[in-house]
């Protein structure tokens, strides 16, 4: 008989998180219940949210997160066998789905991965879109920042920024990283671990201010960035990864004063707030997909 297996979450995270945090056990499948399918796991997604999650959340469960699967049992006729969706099954083989926790992945167009439905066209691609165009709103020849900029997140920030008409400046944590932000067209991008004065360097690039800062890491980088920030800079506040394995409160320099003269604003959101527009978005960046295929470009997903 077919066994499911699953990662439990054994024991919270302290500090980086560690093997032995976790385990891998076997399960019977359930039986269907009527309007729930089973589904089996074709791609299983690892994002930073889980870090700061799962310290909500009892010891023992199935470690959380999103994946890409196919309906391999049913007692729900609008979730046939064979149908591919999205569901939050945690990171196990086999997971009971019903509605409710779960999405039938629209066709893409050719070429496409099933994968992205778990990048660009899934949570982190609609964070990006969100973040970035509702939060920042920016307007052609403005000067755009990214962190954690070859992310997920950070990399579908910077070429929206570009098709946006924007100058994107990112920084990511190696040189291989950099020349690939660079082939994404980021008009200047750096290594944040080998950088001698971030200061210095935003001066450089964006002598003027920086007119949107997209965040992903906060902390110390973060606060540099703001005291840059030109008068009525908007800042997307999505996330804070530099410190997700921190076990002592952060001493920061205050930012509230350039907030202030500056008259900023500086705003955080959390994506699944917004599920209902996600259709909407999708469709746009598959626009974007195909007007990148007809052009001939790379396709840079991921
Ligand atoms: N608000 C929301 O609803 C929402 C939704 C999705 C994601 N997020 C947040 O968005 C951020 C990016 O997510 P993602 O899916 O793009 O992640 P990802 O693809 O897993 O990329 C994360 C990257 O962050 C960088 N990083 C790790 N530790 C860092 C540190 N101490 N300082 C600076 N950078 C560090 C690493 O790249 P380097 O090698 O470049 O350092 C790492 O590869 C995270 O903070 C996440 O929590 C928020």
């Amino acid at each position: 008989m077919v066994k499911g297996k699953k990662w439990i979450l054994e024991k919270h995270f302290q500090g980086m998180p560690k093997r032995s945090d976790m385990k891998i056990v076997e399960f019977d499948l359930p039986t269907v219940p009527d309007g729930s399918f089973l589904v089996e796991a074709i791609y299983l997604s690892v994002d930073p949210y889980m870090r700061p999650y799962s310290a909500r959340l009892p010891e023992g469960i199935t470690m959380i997160g999103t994946q890409v699967a196919k309906v391999i049992e049913t007692k729900n006729a609008d979730f046939p066998v064979g149908t591919l969706v999205v569901c939050q099954g945690g990171w196990t083989t086999h997971s009971l789905c019903d509605k409710t926790n779960s999405g039938k992945i629209p066709p893409y167009p050719e070429g496409v991965p099933l994968s992205l439905a778990l990048g660009t066209l899934g949570m982190p691609g609609m964070t990006a879109y969100y973040g970035l165009l509702e939060i920042c709103a920016p307007k052609p020849g403005e000067v755009v920042v990214v962190s954690g900029a070859a992310g997920a997140v950070g990399s579908v920030v910077g070429q929206i920024a570009k098709i946006k008409g924007c100058k994107v400046i990112g920084f990511a944590g190696s040189d291989e990283k950099v020349a690939w932000l660079k082939e994404l067209g980021f008009d200047e991008a750096f290594n944040y671990k080998t950088i001698k004065n971030l200061d210095a360097t935003l001066k450089s690039v964006a002598p003027d201010g920086i007119n949107c800062y997209f965040d992903n890491v906060g902390g110390e980088f973060a606060c540099t960035v703001v005291a840059n920030m030109a008068k009525h800079g908007r800042i997307s506040c999505c996330g804070a990864i530099s410190q997700y394995n921190d076990t002592a409160p952060p001493k920061l320099p205050s930012l509230f004063g350039t907030l202030v003269s500056n008259e900023i604003k500086m705003e955080g959101f959390i994506i699944f707030t917004h599920l209902q527009r996600w259709p909407e978005w999708t469709k746009q960046h598959i626009q974007w997909i195909k007007e990148f295929a007809d052009q001939n470009k790379k396709l840079h997903v991921n």
